[in-house]
């Protein structure tokens, strides 16, 4: 049994991480700012990644065997309707936010003695899309962090980040609202799809196990093929 923390992990692909990670007999802490529907073996814990509140580590077990991040937006408007604070508020919340979860929980996963991160990207960094600059500008924050801090953790803690497309989650409801914004989303994808939580969490379920031992500061592409093809 191992201990993971999934801040995040009361929605969408967090959600779903969980619910795999208890069914295989882990213990489980969320962070976030709800717990919903969060089982009841679940250690929970109220916290605004974004909020002024340091993070509460002395919930955190002794020794930390992971840490998913999932906070995440997608802010699409047109260059010029996205002032300068809308990059802050991206910036703050994909990448400051998880500097601060991972600054507290890092004694807890050296102590593991192989611990594993996991960091949630996007396909828009890798491929180009208008009305993403402050979604990709923040996500392409996180993919730099993801390889300086797998470089500077190793070889106790490995560091990998996921780059998602779009995927069919909370987050994402207001693109995927009709059935013809649906199949529109679904064509864009050489796999003709968008995908389940289900599937993108099974990626990070595999990251942080020990299979993927030999797996740090990856970006892991789960688009359907949309960034490479
Ligand atoms: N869904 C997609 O299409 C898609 C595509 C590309 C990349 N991604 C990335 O994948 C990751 C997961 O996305 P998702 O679709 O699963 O998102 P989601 O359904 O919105 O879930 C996000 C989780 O983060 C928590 N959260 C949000 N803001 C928070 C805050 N300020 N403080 C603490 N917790 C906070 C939410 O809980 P509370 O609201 O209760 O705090 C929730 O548990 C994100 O980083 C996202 O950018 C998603």
């Amino acid at each position: 049994m191992a201990n993971y923390l999934i801040v995040g992990g009361s929605s969408g692909i967090g959600r779903a991480l969980v619910d795999l990670l208890l069914q295989d007999g882990h213990q489980v802490h969320v962070w976030a700012r709800e717990s919903r529907d969060l089982p009841a073996t679940v250690s929970f814990t109220a916290y605004d990644v974004t909020g002024e509140e340091d993070p509460p580590k002395d919930q955190l077990p002794d020794a930390l065997d992971g840490l998913v991040y999932c906070p995440g937006s997608i802010d699409l408007k047109s260059f010029r309707s996205l002032k300068a604070p809308a990059f802050r508020e991206a910036f703050d919340l994909n990448v400051v936010g998880a500097v601060r979860c991972l600054q507290a929980a890092e004694r807890a996963m050296k102590k593991s003695g192989a611990a594993s991160v996991v960091l949630f990207s996007t396909v828009a960094v890798q491929r180009g899309m208008p009305f993403h600059a402050a979604v990709a500008a923040a996500k392409g924050g996180v993919e730099g962090l993801t390889r300086s801090l797998a470089a500077e953790y190793a070889p106790v803690i490995r560091v990998n980040a996921i780059a998602p497309s779009l995927t069919d989650t909370p987050l994402a409801s207001k693109l995927l609202s009709t059935e013809e914004k649906r199949q529109a989303s679904a064509e864009r994808h050489p796999l003709k799809r968008v995908a389940s939580p289900d599937e993108i969490a099974a990626m990070a379920a595999f990251l942080l196990s020990d299979r993927a031992a030999f797996v740090t500061g990856q970006i892991m592409g789960m688009d359907g093929g949309l960034g490479a093809i």
